[in-house]
């Protein structure tokens, strides 16, 4: 018999999702009948509001059912155009700059193709969300990554910018606020990079899916209202996935200059044509408002927040600033490494994240995954009970160490 026929060696440099393994344990222990609290999840826990499913029920009624135009509907991208006028103020795109993608992992994945030859370097500060250098990797180019530090909430200061900056640079990836930690940058601190950024030319793009998850009065900015003479070189990445409640849908788009809008739809015409016409519809209504339920969930998640970080501090070998947005709070877990625990010693993040699962029965994602060993990040979009419970769990199964 021969030998199996290889896959194509590009994925030879692309890593599994990490988060993924966590998951598929803690499945296991669910299928044993094992009830496993998942604080894993990237997703808000609340249903679609009311009003988006009807637009979608609607669409599918009135024949909104065929292919659409390979970057989105006309009437999408000017709702997309009005709702960020009114976040970003200043700074003003047409439709023709915009792109609806099959979500906004699927944005980066276009914006990875369309900007990005071998060789080509990318700067990615870490904690940093998964996808971002595998997506680099399969376009054949480099990540590189930056370290930030939890003294300075996890944000890259311009000098470490600067310090990463060769003639190779061909992007900068930031999220803010950001998955995993929930920090979030300034207006101040946009700007200081934004002048970095100024002295050489490299694309900037900015990943501002949780934008509107912030708390505590956090005035959030973009990269584009705070340097509007960098216009012509950012990309803002957005979506509906994360402030509608609406993952499921997916429908993320960018704002860009027109040009680049126009290679990623190039791309994506010979990939997925366009994204669902009937979610297409379903994002409108997002857009249009009422903007109710959006704030009630905001207002959920706040004070959720507020238990997570107040019940993590409270056990000892465990820290965790208040992060600004987003729904996660990234744990500082050192306190527990080297005690042992189950039979063995906790040596890295990832066996304190083995650990709380197999003792704990609490399913949270080792910060390795994030480029950022030493902490474990916890979602809270989860209800209030379920985050009291697990804290309690985690609380006793620490306790248990020796
Ligand atoms: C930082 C960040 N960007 C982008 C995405 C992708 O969102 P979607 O593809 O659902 O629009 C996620 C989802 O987890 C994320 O956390």
């Amino acid at each position: 018999m021969s030998e199996p026929i290889p896959v194509a060696r590009r994925l030879s440099v692309v890593k599994p999702s990490a988060t993924v393994a966590v998951a598929q344990r803690a499945r296991e222990l669910k299928a044993q009948g094992i009830d496993v609290l998942s604080f894993s999840v990237g997703e808000p826990d609340f249903d679609t509001p009311v009003h988006i499913r009807e637009a979608a029920k609607q669409a599918i009624d009135s024949g909104a059912t065929r292919y659409t135009a390979a970057r989105g509907t006309v009437e999408l991208r000017e709702a997309i155009c009005d709702a960020s006028a009114k976040r970003r103020p200043g700074a003003s795109y047409e439709p023709s700059d915009v792109v609806v993608s099959v979500g906004a992992k699927h944005t980066l994945f276009n914006l990875a193709l369309a900007l990005y030859d071998e060789g080509d370097e990318v700067l990615i500060p870490a904690p940093y969300w998964v996808s971002y250098p595998e997506q680099v990797r399969l376009a054949g180019a480099e990540p590189v990554i930056v370290q930030t530090s939890e003294e300075q909430g996890f944000r890259m200061t311009p000098e470490m910018l600067r310090a990463a900056i060769t003639p190779k640079t061909k992007a900068l990836i930031l999220c803010s606020p950001s998955n995993p930690t929930g920090g979030a940058y300034s207006g101040e601190q946009l700007r200081a990079l934004a002048d970095v950024a100024a002295e050489h030319d490299f694309w900037i793009i900015v990943d501002e899916i949780y934008g509107q998850l912030v708390y505590g009065g956090f005035e959030q900015k973009s990269i584009v209202e705070v340097a509007p003479e960098l216009k012509d070189r950012i990309i803002i990445v957005d979506g509906v996935s994360k402030t509608f409640a609406m993952t499921g849908w997916r429908i993320g788009w960018m704002l860009s200059p027109a040009y680049v809008a126009k290679a990623c739809e190039k791309i994506q015409s010979q990939s997925t044509t366009n994204p669902s016409s009937i979610a297409q519809s379903a994002a409108i209504a997002a857009l249009r408002g009422p903007w109710e339920p959006l704030e009630e969930m905001r207002q959920a998640f706040e004070a959720r927040r507020s238990i997570i970080v107040e019940g993590l501090n409270a056990i000892e070998g465990i820290s965790c600033g208040t992060p600004e947005g987003a729904f996660y709070a990234f744990a500082n877990v050192q306190g527990l490494i080297g005690k042992q625990g189950g039979g063995k010693q906790l040596e890295t993040d990832l066996d304190v994240a083995g650990y709380l699962l197999e003792e704990a029965r609490c399913a949270v994602v080792p910060g390795t995954a994030f480029g950022a060993p030493g902490f474990v990040r916890i979602s809270y979009a989860a209800s209030n009970d379920m985050i009291r419970e697990g804290l309690k769990r985690i609380g006793e199964a620490v306790g248990k160490l020796s």
